[in-house]
């Protein structure tokens, strides 16, 4: 991943739709009443600050937030500020390296937007396990899993990347690389979801599909983060993949004459099987 600052993820996870995606998905995963509680893949502190906002009142609740990327540790520290009756401890770490990060079990552990980048999920979903109470929740959020594109968006993207594409050779005289695909999208489908997390040794508590209208600022925000340019336009520089992806999407809503473009987010909430 890039580490530079200026391309994370901080812009589109403030949006006020993805905000509350994940307020909504917290409500879903039932963590309410727990105590220590790690906030996987935490980025830029987006999920870390919905969990703070819900615990205010709990005394001795305990935060790891863990991402391996220190800027958008740095980020979160400096938007999550300081914090009452909550300790929050920041984490530097791959989340291959839970075991070694998180000493004791804790009660929840929540992951959201990041699944999708691990290639093997059946190691991290051991780990995960191990370091969960009894009654420990796992619960995950993901929009990069087959079956996130609703068919009435598929025209949309097609348009968007083609005409990006098109803009990088021509203007830029430039031409994506075929490279391999880039972790988050080698993607699993739902029941894929459901046959890892009990082969190792989960039970499912809840899961479901929901289709969200994502407006254009989600889409342009979203073409300023990294792992998005190099997903779509692979070897192209950053800046020259994020003017072209935000400019051709100005012209395609135009032309498409639309209001927003649809989502699934696949949430699921686990258990350790007693
Ligand atoms: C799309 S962002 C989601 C951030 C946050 N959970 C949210 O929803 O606002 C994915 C995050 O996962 C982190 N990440 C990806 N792979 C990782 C890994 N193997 N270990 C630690 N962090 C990882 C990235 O650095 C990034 O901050």
């Amino acid at each position: 991943m890039n580490t530079s600052e200026e391309y994370n993820f901080n812009q589109f996870s403030n949006l006020p739709f993805y905000t509350d995606i994940n307020a909504n998905f917290l409500e879903f995963a039932e963590i309410d009443d727990l105590k220590t509680i790690v906030d996987l893949g935490c980025g830029t502190g987006g999920i870390t600050k919905l969990l703070i906002k819900r615990f205010r009142d709990a005394k001795e609740t305990m935060i790891f937030a863990i991402d391996h990327s220190k800027t958008a540790l740095k980020t979160a520290a400096n938007e999550i500020g300081e914090t009452k009756n909550i300790i929050v401890k920041f984490c530097h770490s791959e989340v291959q390296s839970l075991t070694d990060v998180i000493k004791d079990k804790v009660d929840a552990i929540v992951y959201c937007n990041s699944i999708h980048y691990v290639p093997d999920k059946s190691d991290l979903l051991k780990k995960i396990k191990s370091k969960l109470n009894n009654k420990g929740i796992l619960a995950f959020n993901t929009s990069f899993f087959e079956g996130s594109h609703p068919d009435d968006s598929l025209e949309f993207f097609r348009k968007w990347m083609l005409r990006s594409l098109r803009k990088v050779r021509k203007e830029y005289g430039l031409s994506a690389k075929k490279s391999d695909k880039v972790q988050s999208r080698v993607q699993l489908n739902q029941k894929q979801y459901e046959n890892l997390l009990i082969e190792n040794g989960f039970k499912i508590n809840s899961i479901s599909t929901n289709r969200i209208d994502v407006p254009i600022e989600g889409w342009h925000h979203i073409s300023g983060f990294s792992d998005w340019i190099e997903g779509i336009l692979p070897g192209i520089p950053l800046d020259i993949g994020r003017e072209v992806l935000q400019k051709s999407l100005a012209e395609i809503w135009d032309e498409l004459k639309i209001k927003s473009i649809p989502r699934i987010w696949l949430s699921v909430s686990a258990s350790p099987k007693s």
